[in-house]
């Protein structure tokens, strides 16, 4: 089973540490090319090698890590999916320039974070994500955890919990014994439109909580 991972910033590169960690290997790419990852895949080598983004996505398992607002541009033109799974780990939210309208409006309750949620006109986040991954199967996962504890599944003698959500059982299955791998206790939040609400910022009641099963 081979993993891709798009975007290596923040979310992209902690789960690239917590795969390395653990053994796993896997492609990493961002918009800047592979070159620009030389540190990253120093840190990590030899499990975590830097890619193109066509590389990336040509694996079993594909991660999406990059902010809302890029999602379209780096999801566009690649190979066919044929049913791959993709791990959804965005959430719609934009991050705000701290000069820009938005982050002094008073009807912006999220304005003191920098960021803002994006209106998704009755969509849920996962079914936006699958619009650009036409043939894919989406399970939402790595979305909710604060990515300074991502490389760290265990805490207080325990094991963190990794929500995930999907559609198809076989994929969330397989996404399961992914999180199992790399060492936190999977909670299944049930389908995308349910889970993913539940386990995404900004606005999701699990958001955010970082459980540990002891
Ligand atoms: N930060 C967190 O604590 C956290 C936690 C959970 C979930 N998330 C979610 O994870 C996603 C990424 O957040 P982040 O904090 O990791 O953002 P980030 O640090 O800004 O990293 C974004 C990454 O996406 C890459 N990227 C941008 N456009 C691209 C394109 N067209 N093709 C390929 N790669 C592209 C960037 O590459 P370049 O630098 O080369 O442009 C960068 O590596 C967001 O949806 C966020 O909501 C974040």
């Amino acid at each position: 089973m081979t993993i891709g991972i798009i975007g290596a910033g923040a979310l992209g590169s902690n789960i690239a540490r917590l795969l390395a960690k653990h053994g796993l290997s896997a492609t990493i790419a961002n918009s800047r090319g592979p070159a620009s990852l030389k540190a990253l895949t120093e840190e990590l080598q030899p499990l975590i090698k830097a890619g193109t983004v066509q590389e990336a996505a040509s694996a079993d398992i594909v991660v999406v890590a990059v902010r809302w607002v890029d999602i379209e541009k780096a999801l566009n033109g690649l190979p066919a999916w044929n049913r791959r799974i993709v791990i959804d780990g965005t959430n719609p939210v934009a991050f705000l320039d701290a000069d820009s309208p938005d982050a002094k409006d008073p009807n912006n309750p999220l304005a003191a974070y920098g960021i803002k949620a994006i209106d998704l006109a009755g969509k849920h986040s996962s079914q936006v994500v699958g619009e650009a991954v036409p043939g894919a199967r989406v399970v939402k996962a790595f979305n909710h955890l604060d990515v300074r504890v991502l490389p760290e599944p265990t805490a207080s003698g325990g094991q963190r919990v990794l929500f995930y959500s999907g559609d198809d059982v076989d994929a969330k299955a397989e996404v399961r014994k992914l999180i199992e791998a790399v060492g936190y206790f999977p909670v299944d939040l049930g389908p995308l439109a349910v889970g993913g609400s539940l386990s995404g910022l900004p606005f999701g009641s699990l958001a955010g909580v970082n459980l540990v099963r002891i």
